[in-house]
């Protein structure tokens, strides 16, 4: 039987390391809740930012690379996970339904799972240097081992005009009002779980991305920080680019 004592701690166990997603500015824009045999995740929408993410699209991806790592985490436990997405239209904040029964999926590398609190982003900014082919082509088979189609852009003609569509993005971002706002209170910060931690910002901005230039970033030229810091929420200490938050708590 899955719905045991020890099972629901399992799921929240791995709840906890599907939290180390990467999500936009660090908002951890989700919650869970754990029934007998599933887990839910719904999108928490006081973490949204309608500024930066007037679509949400941004909000969604986030709450979908927790889905991911959810299953990952769930397969490393030897959980099975059939994941049912936008099962409600009249809860449109709940994304997806994940049924449980046990067993190792066939199709999940569970090498994956202890790579989950060692990856973080690294904000450096883009250098020319060309990524060789084969790390492309595999690239591309990873995200479409997940469903996703991943496009190079390695035609000269096609990444100038990809620069400059993401130098008109930055610009209206900036028009946007709230835009500014948005960023202060969600980067820089000192303390908490959330949020992009002061040592990774950038000493001098980086500029908008120009002609034939390698895209800049919303971001640093420092390597990505490792910081030990607890969860204000549950007390636990990790190391980690941050620790996350203790998303059961919130629920
Ligand atoms: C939808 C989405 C949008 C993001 N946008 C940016 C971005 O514009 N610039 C950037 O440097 N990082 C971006 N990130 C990376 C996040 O800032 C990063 O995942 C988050 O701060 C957590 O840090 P970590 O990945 O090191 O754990 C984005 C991540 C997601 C999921």
């Amino acid at each position: 039987m899955i719905a045991d004592t020890v099972d629901r701690r399992t799921m929240r166990s791995a709840v906890e390391l599907a939290c180390h997603a990467p999500s936009v500015h660090n908002s951890q824009p989700w919650r869970w809740r754990i029934g007998d045999r599933s887990v839910h995740l719904l999108a928490d929408l006081r973490r949204w930012l309608p500024a930066t993410d007037a679509d949400g699209r941004d909000l969604v991806l986030s709450c979908g690379a927790a889905l991911h790592h959810l299953r990952v985490a769930l397969a490393a436990s030897g959980l099975r996970a059939t994941v049912h997405r936008l099962t409600n239209p009249d809860e449109s904040d709940h994304l997806a339904a994940v049924e449980l029964v046990p067993g190792v999926p066939p199709d999940v590398d569970l090498g994956l799972a202890s790579a989950i609190a060692r990856r973080r982003s690294d904000r450096r900014s883009f250098s020319t240097w060309e990524v060789p082919d084969a790390m492309l082509a595999e690239l591309t088979g990873f995200a479409a081992q997940q469903g996703a189609v991943l496009t190079p852009v390695t035609d000269r003609a096609a990444r100038r005009r990809l620069g400059a569509d993401i130098a008109l993005a930055t610009a209206t971002h900036a028009r946007t009002p709230g835009y500014d706002t948005e960023t202060t209170v969600w980067t820089g910060r000192a303390t908490g779980d959330d949020g992009i931690p002061a040592a990774n910002l950038p000493r001098v901005p980086t500029a908008g991305t120009t002609g034939g230039s390698p895209p800049a970033r919303s971001g640093n030229r420092r390597e990505p920080t490792r910081r030990t810091a607890p969860c204000s929420r549950c007390s636990a200490r990790r190391r980690t680019t941050r620790s996350r938050s203790c998303a059961l708590a919130r629920r």
